[in-house]
């Protein structure tokens, strides 16, 4: 089909997002639209948007604001607003901006196509939480060019630790069938991605359909996607502590193609924050886990994420964070200030002040940037493998990333992109490494 329409997608939050709007770009690829990308010669923009933190959902309300000089020079121009902030809000989302057109949620974007074609008669929400009906309607042929890609193999979650929306956003958990995601691995593999990177919000507890009408783990499709000639990589995010299992540990010490990285939430070391949180984990349990996995792939790069100052969270539990900080030694991590959620049971307890909050997050920054910066140190005048997926910011220069899932840059050919090649590196920046070919 002959693109008629341009379309600008802004994506927030997690990878589960970048994921849904590059598929909303491929279904909308075959009604005529071709991606642009601003919003200023745009006939449809969608804004993807995540509700995780009180931040994250407020930048949408003056997103849509900064597109009302687009909506009044071109009066057809189609304003969406899907992802967790239109699950979480729905008709407020109009209420509040009546020029969108369309808000829909998370799982509903396989009819979009449809919801836009509603929207020029009236304005449209569409919050049905139909999770399988998505995936088998979605075009099978995946058209993303990246070298590594991302594939949504488990979305929702069940755990409702007392700060977090996704279970309200994203639903209860749904783990896609071993078929599908294999047929959708291979097809990126057709279309040149090397590396696959499996999501979900609990992607450990993944429990798909295997052969016939039995449930297969994440250990078991990570096996059986290993099977596809030409997908070199294989990595997954993000795990939860209590669904680590003695498979998946086996994995990452027998499976070549199973890299040697894990993305392993913690948010809190004290206990007592821990069960606040109903995270149903200690620290100690948290470390044991680190531990046993470490017994089957010594080499393997942990990194986490932190909430600090959840609420009534002292100096004491604080500390107790760091103190699990300091055993681990964290190659990456993402640490936030607690934010209050609407509707979340943390919301209602003691909250810690704003001033505590941002000295603790600096204290423990600080301290994980440390261990980040010394993992990439670490690595000078070592080699290892890198799979480069794209030019760098200089000529000559590609990017891509080492079995650790650190940043590399080297000077090498463009051929190379989508090669695993070997790399010596050289120097180390706070966040990424460089190298020079091994040849
Ligand atoms: N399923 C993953 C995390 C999904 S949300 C897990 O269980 O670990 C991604 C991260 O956002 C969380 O790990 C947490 O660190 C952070 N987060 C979630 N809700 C938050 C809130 N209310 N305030 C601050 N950070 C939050
Ligand atoms: Fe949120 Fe993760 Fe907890 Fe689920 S397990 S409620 S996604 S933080
Ligand atoms: Fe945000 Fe939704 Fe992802 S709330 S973190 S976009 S699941």
């Amino acid at each position: 089909m002959v693109p008629t329409q341009k379309v600008f997608i802004k994506n927030f939050g997690c990878q589960m997002n970048e994921y849904d709007s590059e598929r909303m770009l491929e279904s909308l690829a075959l009604s005529g639209y071709i991606e642009t990308s601003t919003a200023d010669n745009a006939d449809l923009v969608i804004l993807n948007t995540c509700h995780i933190r009180e931040r994250a959902t407020e930048k949408i309300y003056s997103e849509i604001g900064r597109l009302k000089p687009n909506k009044a020079e071109n009066p057809n121009l189609t304003i969406a607003v899907a992802g967790c902030v239109a699950q979480a809000e729905g008709e407020e989302i109009i209420r509040r901006q009546p020029m969108v057109d369309l808000v829909f949620g998370p799982q509903a974007y396989h009819r979009l196509s449809d919801m836009i074609a509603a929207s020029r008669q009236s304005p449209q929400v569409e919050l049905d939480f139909n999770q399988d009906e998505k995936f088998s309607v979605l075009p099978a042929q995946r058209n993303n060019k990246r070298v590594s890609a991302y594939l949504t193999v488990q979305e929702g979650c069940d755990k409702f630790c007392t700060f977090c929306v996704v279970p309200y956003t994203r639903g209860k958990e749904f783990s896609r069938s071993v078929q599908e995601i294999y047929d959708e691995a291979k097809n990126l593999v057709q279309a040149g991605s090397r590396e696959v990177i499996l999501l979900g919000q609990n992607v450990n507890a993944y429990h798909g359909q295997g052969n016939g009408n039995s449930s297969w783990s994440l250990a078991n499709l990570i096996w059986k996607l290993s099977d596809i000639p030409q997908l070199e990589r294989i990595r997954f995010v993000t795990s939860h502590p209590n669904d680590m299992s003695e498979e998946l540990n086996v994995a990452f010490r027998d499976c070549p193609k199973l890299m040697p990285y894990l993305h392993l939430p913690i948010q809190s070391g004290s206990d007592r924050i821990l069960k606040l949180m109903n995270r149903k984990h200690t620290a100690n349990e948290y470390l044991d886990v680190i531990k046993n996995v470490r017994s089957y792939r010594p080499d393997i790069a942990i990194s986490g994420d932190f909430i600090v100052g959840f609420p009534s969270e002292n100096e004491e539990d604080f500390q107790q964070t760091m103190d699990v900080v300091h055993k681990v030694q964290f190659v990456k991590s993402f640490s936030f200030k607690y934010s209050q959620r609407p509707g979340t049971p943390a919301a209602n307890m003691k909250q810690v002040s704003k001033e505590i909050q941002e000295k603790r997050l600096a204290k423990l920054q600080s301290l994980l940037f440390e261990q980040q910066k010394l993992a990439l140190s670490d690595s000078i005048g070592k080699v290892s493998k890198v799979l480069f997926e794209k030019k760098g910011r200089y000529p000559g220069q590609l990017v891509g990333k080492n079995e650790h899932f650190q940043v590399v840059h080297a000077m090498a050919k463009d051929e190379l992109i989508g090669d695993i090649s070997t790399v010596c590196y050289t120097a180390a920046s706070s966040n990424s490494l460089e190298g020079s070919l091994v040849v």
